[in-house]
């Protein structure tokens, strides 16, 4: 398993994990091109035999990172691919000044959550109905 900076080559298959994973909500290509070319954003991929397994993103607005797009393919679940990613996204984001870290989680979406809390994350707040098909409040976590 290497955690590696997501390179313009990955977008494909982290579009089609993402689809995988989120179904309408999932990020297209485009999208995901877009977010990897903002200074303000960082993407990592998780990859096995040259094949992309995972991967999440960064959004950093001076102290404060939003964590988005954790995906970790089916197949792979349960093996520590999301917790070495997510740690090693927050120890790259802190040498670049987060601080905070933030997040919104599907209030049924309990592996996550527990994924989330597992790291120090807690909730701070819940926002009605943020998500759709189906609609679902968020949770919004912090690590502070
Ligand atoms: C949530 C997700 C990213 C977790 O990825 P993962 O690589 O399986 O997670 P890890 O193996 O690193 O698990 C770390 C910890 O998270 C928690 N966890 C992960 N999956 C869990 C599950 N199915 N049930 C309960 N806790 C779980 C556990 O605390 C686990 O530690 P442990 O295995 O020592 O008990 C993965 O299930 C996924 O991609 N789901 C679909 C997409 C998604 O929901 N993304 C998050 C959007 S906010």
């Amino acid at each position: 398993m290497e955690i590696r900076t997501m390179l313009p080559e990955d977008l494909s298959q982290a579009a089609a994990l993402e689809a995988a994973c989120f179904g309408s909500d999932a990020w297209s290509e485009q999208a995901l091109e877009q977010a990897l070319s903002d200074k303000n954003a960082l993407y990592l991929s998780c990859m096995e035999e040259g094949r992309l397994i995972a991967c999440c993103g960064i959004w950093q607005s001076f102290e404060d990172g939003d964590i988005t797009n954790v995906a970790v393919e089916e197949g792979s679940r349960r093996k520590g691919c999301a917790r070495r990613l997510l740690l090693e996204l927050m120890r790259r984001a802190k040498l670049c000044g987060v601080e905070n870290f933030t997040l919104e989680v599907r209030e049924s979406n309990l592996p996550a959550v527990r994924l989330y809390e597992s790291l120090g994350f807690t909730v701070e707040g819940i926002r009605k109905n943020f998500y759709r098909d189906p609609a679902e409040n968020a949770l919004i976590m912090w690590k502070r």
